[in-house]
């Protein structure tokens, strides 16, 4: 049986579940944050230890002002009622990607990871204004700078996700077979589950049923 550490999710479809249910995009976005707290409980049920959750890629910006301050504000109020609550429950937030957004955002951003930097139970990796490329472009700029050596542990020690192991799993919600830019280095080896449902529909259910199923994937990297 397969060990499972890290689940990677690139959580699509809120907008069209929100167009789908006669409502707004931005409804499916708030139906798409009770899906993030369904996950969040299985994941602790099923003792994983990291989730990484693609909540806002350096592409989103390209969406309109009414959508992108929607986001943000569902992250604000998520952070404000929710902290002291996942610290609770032993739960550490990191974040991965560029952390410039409003200063409210900013403290809110900043005080979440502070306060449950030495949490143990489960560590949520939420990539933020986070794109791969990039992460990677910065990555070799910093190797280079230090005169490091070129190859893939050294590298990998100047990714964002350093600390965090590759993820065993990605899942993509939302009938969509892409991975936008996410992880592209560390999910070279994950098993990749597209799920057609969209991320508001997606439930614990679906998510124990693609951890059982990867227990039993035969993984080879690359061997036989
Ligand atoms: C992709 O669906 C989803 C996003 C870009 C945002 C993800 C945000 C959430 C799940 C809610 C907020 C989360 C937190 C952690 C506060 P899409 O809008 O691209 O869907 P579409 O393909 O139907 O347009």
């Amino acid at each position: 049986m397969n060990p499972l550490n890290h689940i990677a999710i690139i959580m699509d479809g809120n907008g069209r579940w929100g167009l789908k249910n006669r409502k707004s995009r931005n409804a499916g976005h708030k139906a798409g944050l009770k899906s993030v707290e369904n996950i969040i409980k299985a994941s602790i049920k099923k003792n994983i230890k990291f989730l990484t959750l693609y909540a806002f890629s350096t592409e989103n910006w390209r969406r309109p002002k009414k959508e992108i301050n929607y986001l943000f504000k569902l992250l604000e109020n998520f952070l404000s009622k929710k902290t002291l609550q996942l610290h609770k429950q032993n739960i550490k937030l990191k974040i991965i990607g560029k952390k410039s957004f409003s200063t409210k955002l900013n403290k809110l951003l900043k005080f979440a990871e502070k306060k449950t930097s030495s949490n143990k139970k489960l560590q949520i990796n939420l990539a933020l204004n986070y794109g791969s490329k990039s992460e990677l472009i910065n990555a070799i700029k910093s190797l280079v700078k230090q005169k490091g050596k070129i190859n893939e542990k050294n590298l990998t020690k100047y990714l964002e996700t350093k600390d965090i192991p590759d993820p065993d799993i990605l899942i993509r919600t939302g009938n969509t077979t892409r991975l936008s830019n996410f992880l592209l280095w560390q999910l070279a080896y994950s098993e990749i589950f597209f799920e057609k449902k969209l991320w508001p529909d997606f439930n614990q259910d679906d998510f124990n049923k693609i951890i059982q199923k990867y227990k039993f994937t035969k993984r080879n990297y690359g061997g036989v």
